[in-house]
């Protein structure tokens, strides 16, 4: 009887100590975890490091989360682009542009429009020729532009001669307008825009064409933030 009582103590002794050895392994796996982490403080978060340690998935704050960088070119999807041989239509444009967060594009001629360029009085001047041939196209001097990611397209020009500048005609035939909205704006001494936004309608072929605005150089924010409003 001695003997049996002897084996069972014996037994439950040796029970204890394989119990104690395997709770040693779990503690050693941790600290070796938290060694390996101390290599690389640099790459590991708290929240990382505790997650591996409970085996978790790993769900960092968004802020925290790998995201697509942004593009670099991003850009608004409203344009105001335009020509301006004396200044008043830049100044309309870029009220426009400040109201709207559009993007700017100034249409430049290669070869500038001098004083005497311009000089309306006199029948044989630059602007007065061009005007008076359908067919005449200055030279765009400007950098090519994408029109790729606009939906809406604010155009400007001075009236000369009644009509739109036959630089604007360049230019409507050089872009596509494929699905964009093309608001057109002028400035003049005191003709309306007459018939230059259907005139550019027609030789652009394609777009969806507003009827077009002519304002003073001294255009307020404000009157041209309610003719946005209305715009149909
Ligand atoms: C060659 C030429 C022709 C013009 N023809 C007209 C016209 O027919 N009606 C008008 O009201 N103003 C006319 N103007 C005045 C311009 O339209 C006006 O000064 C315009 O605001 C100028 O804009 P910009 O400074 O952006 O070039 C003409 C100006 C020039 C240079």
């Amino acid at each position: 009887m001695k003997k049996v009582i002897s084996i069972t103590i014996i037994s439950f002794i040796c029970m204890l100590l394989t119990a104690c050895s395997s709770s040693g392994n779990v503690v050693t796996a941790s600290k070796q975890k938290m060694t390996d982490a101390a290599k690389e403080p640099a790459q590991r978060t708290e929240l990382e490091s505790d997650a591996e340690e409970a085996q978790m998935p790993v769900f960092l704050p968004e802020t925290e989360q790998q995201t697509e960088a942004e593009p670099v070119d991003a850009h608004s999807d409203i344009l105001v682009a335009y020509f301006s041989a004396t200044g008043t239509t830049k100044g309309v444009a870029e009220k426009i542009a400040s109201i709207t967060g559009a993007d700017l594009y100034e249409i430049l001629a290669a070869e500038p429009y001098t004083a005497d360029d311009l000089n309306y009085s006199d029948p044989g001047s630059r602007a007065t020729t061009e005007q008076n041939d359908k067919n005449a196209r200055p030279a765009i001097g400007s950098s090519d532009i994408s029109l790729e990611g606009y939906s809406t397209i604010y155009l400007g020009f001075p009236i000369w001669w009644g009509e739109e500048p036959r630089i604007l005609d360049a230019f409507v035939e050089k872009y596509s307008f494929e699905g964009i909205t093309v608001i057109p704006f002028c400035t003049s001494g005191s003709s309306g825009i007459g018939r230059s936004g259907t005139n550019l309608e027609a030789l652009a072929g394609n777009g969806s064409w507003l009827a077009g605005e002519r304002f003073s150089g001294s255009v307020s924010e404000d009157e041209l933030q309610s003719w946005m409003e209305g715009l149909k």
